[in-house]
């Protein structure tokens, strides 16, 4: 049987080679995630940003500082969770994923998911959030009314904590978002 490790590795070789929708054309580097793969807590973002994309890792640009924040503010580093996105690719200015893109690309998430098996996850933006409430069937009503909400969930045969919130590029420029997102954080700790 293979490895998490080895799992996860070759995930990220077909994601490296991926074209299964357009946005390969104008990516520098695919970012497919990182973090423990025994990670309780699994965060699912939207997609890479500029610097993302420049460095392959995920929410390493402003973003990705406040993340960092938040996770240290109730005593957790990035090594211990695992960070991830809907999409490995960088839309081309930072684009809204297209509904063709998602479909592509999740697949690769879902595999992951299944392989960390989270107890918790942490649902970043509408995308994501809208996402994974997909997947277990809950209908989604909107990041406003669900972020900050702890839901029991059945995602992919796992007994999830899902827990929407907003996306912390959104929280930069609006300080009411983001202390609701601080508050939200509060929730997860
Ligand atoms: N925003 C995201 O949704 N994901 C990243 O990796 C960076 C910024
Ligand atoms: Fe493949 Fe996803 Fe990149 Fe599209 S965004 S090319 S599906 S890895």
């Amino acid at each position: 049987m293979l490895s998490k490790k080895e799992l996860m590795e070759e995930i990220f070789k077909e994601i490296l080679e991926c074209r299964k929708c357009g946005l390969w054309r104008s990516r520098r580097n695919p970012v497919p995630g990182e973090g423990s793969l025994d990670a309780k807590i699994m965060f699912i973002g939207e997609a890479p940003g500029y610097w993302e994309d420049v460095k392959g890792r995920p929410f390493v640009g402003a973003a990705g500082k406040l993340l960092d924040k938040l996770l240290a503010g109730i005593g957790l580093s990035r090594e211990e969770v695992f960070i991830g996105n809907i999409l490995k690719c960088r839309p081309p200015g930072n684009r809204d994923p297209r509904p063709e893109e998602v479909n592509a690309c999740t697949p690769y998430l879902d595999r992951q998911i299944r392989i960390i098996q989270p107890k918790i996850i942490v649902t970043l933006g509408r995308y994501a959030s809208a996402y994974i409430f997909s997947k277990a069937g809950i209908p989604f009503s909107g990041i406003s009314r669900v972020h900050g909400k702890v839901y029991r969930a059945d995602v992919l045969d796992l007994d999830i904590t899902l827990i929407p919130m907003y996306h912390p590029a959104v929280a930069l420029y609006n300080a009411k978002l983001k202390s609701a997102l601080e508050e939200d954080f509060r929730i997860l700790a």
